[in-house]
């Protein structure tokens, strides 16, 4: 039973780098913040601020207020990223929470949150290839190709717009997805209704990823000022087009239509937009100084996307009426819902489909890259079998657990719901965070004496809200989400009990003394 709780040590961790050589220690602060902001501006800004402000079936929306709801957010990855930072700093190497777990508070809650970064991963990935598809749909329209529905929606989506319709809620977007339930091809009765795009976007980016093409710290400081460069432009030329009584009119519902309950809902939405900057932490052991740098990039990132998530937010509500905005490309909703000029809206519609998609790709890439590498750390461990950990001898990437991955979430982006799928990830994610935060405190009070080159200020308070602000937050998901998760988890626990706890190397290093 105490090896369920085995710690790989610290001096353990450091041990397993210096056997296999350890990752070449070139990045700076700025290049972690670039890491930072590069991970986490993608689908949650373009894709779900639509769900955010308008609700769905299982919640309410924020509306205008949806500022609010990014500011609660921001502080909750706040208190998190501080001790997201504790760790990263203490524990310098690859694998983030995972390996943070595994020093803190032993092998079963390390399994549990590898378990759940698959979540924050690749089921995330599964939302932004979705988010990426809406966007592409439209840029195809501008050069004129116009992909039937059938071929660019999933089945629940396309049902939820023919519902939409039939109690009042008709719209060129609700129009569009539900024709795929009238225009589907049907096979042996079952009409078949498939994300093209999105299955073929995750295709294209594994590939890539298997011959090992990884975006350089070079390219990624170009992908995030284009990321900057798209959200700014979008607010300059909203700007134009604000009409304050959009914010505020009474006939709407006002500034915030469903109070409080709409902006914590909304808040427990858009969490999905500031899932990376975490991602930081996983370059712990390429950064140069990560007692100063590591903390610095990981906060810094969190304030830079905050204020930008802010200011669209602001323009994107004061464009149009926010009960139109409930779509999966909101920004180009606004735009075609907004009065102006008709070739500047169309042009500034191009632009900005052609940035999200550009933007969408890198967030792809950066976490399907994560993903196998959080495998590979598992496999290593003796937690997940070998060949998730074997290398291609050409290629030099980690191929088996990139195809898997790559499989998996093509498959599940062809016929899932985004709402869905992102329910899910912010369960998972916020999970990982409370138990980081929770590590936070058991370490400093199993290892007061350890160097911490950063300490989060005023622990355990600073945690412990960590811990309540991300609880809330997954307090406000639907109960399937709630459900799913839970599934999830056991899953795991039993691979756990049947695979790995016979083959962990930590395990076997302390049987043989
Ligand atoms: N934060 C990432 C995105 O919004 C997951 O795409």
């Amino acid at each position: 039973m105490s090896q369920l709780f085995v710690r790989k040590s610290i001096a353990d961790c450091e041990d397993d780098l210096v056997e296999r050589g350890g990752l070449k220690r070139s990045l700076g602060k700025w290049h972690l913040t670039a890491l930072g902001v590069g991970a986490t501006i993608g689908a949650g800004i373009f894709a779900t601020t639509g769900t955010a402000i308008v609700g769905d079936a299982m919640r309410p929306g924020a509306g205008p207020a949806i500022i609010f709801s990014f500011l609660l957010t921001a502080l909750t990855c706040g208190f998190a990223a501080l001790c997201y930072a504790e760790f990263a700093a203490m524990v310098p190497i690859s694998g983030s929470a995972y390996t943070y777990a595994y020093a803190s508070l032993g092998e079963l809650v390390a399994w549990i949150i590898g378990w759940d970064l698959i979540i924050e991963y690749a089921v995330g990935n599964i939302g932004v290839a979705i988010g990426w598809a809406g966007y592409f749909r439209e840029l195809l329209t501008h050069f004129g190709v116009a992909l039937p529905a059938w071929l660019a929606t999933d089945y629940r989506s396309a049902h939820m717009a023919v519902e939409a319709i039939a109690g009042g809620g008709a719209s060129p977007a609700n129009s569009y997805l539900a024709s795929a339930v009238s225009g589907a091809p049907h096979l042996f009765g079952v009409p078949v209704i498939f994300n093209l795009p999105a299955f073929l976007i995750v295709a294209l980016i594994t590939v890539i990823l298997v011959i090992g093409i990884r975006e350089s710290a070079n390219s990624n400081n170009a992908m995030v000022l284009l990321k900057i460069a798209i959200i700014l432009f979008f607010c300059a030329v909203g700007a134009t087009l604000i009409r304050p009584i959009h914010w505020h009119n009474p006939a709407t519902g006002g500034f915030a239509p469903n109070g409080f309950k709409g902006i914590s809902a909304g808040a427990a939405i858009i969490f999905f937009s500031y899932i990376g900057f975490d991602a930081t932490s996983t370059a712990a052991e390429e950064s140069r100084d990560p007692g100063r740098d590591m903390p610095f990039g990981i906060i810094m990132s969190l304030i830079i996307c905050t204020v930008l998530y802010i200011i669209l937010s602001v323009v994107m509500t004061g464009m149009a009426d926010w009960r139109q905005l409930g779509t999966a490309e909101p920004m180009i909703t606004a735009l075609a819902l907004a009065d102006g000029s008709p070739a500047l809206l169309n042009a500034a519609r191009f632009i900005v489909a052609l940035g999200a998609v550009i933007a969408m790709s890198s967030v792809l890439l950066v976490f399907q890259l994560g993903q196998p590498r959080i495998f590979m750390s598992m496999a290593r461990d003796g937690l997940l079998p070998p060949f998730l950990a074997r290398v291609h001898p050409r290629f030099k990437t980690p191929w088996i657990g990139t195809i898997l991955t790559g499989l998996f979430v093509a498959v599940f982006a062809a016929f899932a719901n985004i709402a869905e799928v992102v329910d899910l990830t912010n369960i998972g994610t916020l999970f990982a965070f409370v138990i980081v935060s929770v590590g936070v405190i058991v370490l400093r009070y199993k290892e007061p004496d350890r160097v911490r080159p950063f300490r989060a200020p005023l622990v355990p308070i600073t945690p412990i809200i960590s811990i309540i602000s991300c609880g809330y937050l997954m307090t406000q998901l639907p109960r399937l989400t709630w459900i799913r998760f839970g599934i999830w988890l056991v899953a795991g626990l039993f691979i756990y009990f049947l695979y790995s706890v016979r083959h962990s190397r930590l395990r076997a290093r302390a049987r043989a003394g």
